[in-house]
């Protein structure tokens, strides 16, 4: 594979690694749906466990980068160049009810570049890589964005508000814009997987509010080195800072950020 690199090699052995565990766990979960506490616990665990892993294995092979990890937080490296940006785990909703859509989400940002990604779903053993500058492939098949140029011909993904998170309001106001333009809308709940999926054009467009880097980091390199374009709503680059994003081809990324800038305008 032309695309396998040394750094692409480490990235996949730890998050294989990971992977492991993660898919034994979540073979287990399904006994534990009876239990009275029920899988939570029993998941954070499996969660942390994840990260472990890809940061001892991460670390193991370059030694003094830095780790931004969902469960562990920052850990500065020595080399103040580059920095890991990991969820171990990304879909508890659905790890926990025994939906086999979730993924390991590995991000490599080099100065403020991101300049590799994978996402690893391993039950489905679907494994997303990027490496900028030298396109994205889902295992040895090099990807390439939709083809679609009209919303009514598209099939969107978006993020929607749950129990305890984000903003009702705005978030209807966004469904209510995009829902009776498009295909079909669809909510997958993986963040990194939703990325993985624009750019393996099986859907057309995503959007999302209240990300944090590490949903976002590996997915982004992955839209963009198969074609796609990715900006927050506002159409800028500050998808990190302002925690939204949007992704598509050209034409339905254009028209997509349009609708939901719109939207939140209104
Ligand atoms: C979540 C998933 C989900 C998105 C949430 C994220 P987690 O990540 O990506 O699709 O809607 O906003 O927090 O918590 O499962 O790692
Ligand atoms: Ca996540
Ligand atoms: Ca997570």
């Amino acid at each position: 594979m032309p695309h396998q690199s040394a750094l692409l090699n480490v990235m996949i052995g730890a998050a294989r690694k990971a992977a492991r565990t993660l898919k034994r766990d979540f073979g287990e979960v399904e006994n534990l749906q009876v239990s009275l506490k029920g899988p939570a616990n029993f998941v954070t665990a499996a969660d942390r466990r994840a990260e472990e892993t890809l940061r001892a294995e991460l670390a193991k092979a370059r030694p003094g980068y830095g780790f931004l990890g969902e469960e562990g937080g920052r850990h500065e490296g020595s080399d103040a160049t580059h920095t890991w940006i990991v969820d171990p785990l990304d879909g508890t909703t659905n790890f926990l009810h025994g939906i086999p859509q979730f993924a390991i989400s590995v991000g490599l940002e080099r100065s403020g570049t991101i300049v590799a990604g994978l996402v690893y779903n391993p039950i489905t053993d679907e494994l997303y890589t990027a490496e900028r500058g030298k396109g994205a492939f889902l295992n040895d098949r090099r990807l390439r964005v939709a083809a679609r140029r009209q919303l009514n011909d598209s099939v969107i993904a978006c993020g929607l508000p749950h129990h305890g998170r984000g903003d009702l309001p705005l978030g209807l106001q966004e469904l209510g814009a995009v829902q009776d333009k498009v295909a079909g809308l669809r909510r997958f709940g993986a963040a990194a997987l939703d990325l993985a999926f624009v750019a393996a054009g099986r859907i057309d467009g995503y959007w999302e509010r209240n990300l944090s880097p590490w949903d976002m980091a590996a997915g982004i390199l992955l839209v963009r080195e198969a074609g796609g374009f990715v900006t927050d709503i506002e159409g800028g680059d500050a998808m990190f800072d302002k925690r939204h994003i949007v992704a598509g081809n050209e034409p339905i990324h254009r028209e997509l950020q349009r609708l939901l800038k719109d939207a939140g305008k209104a």
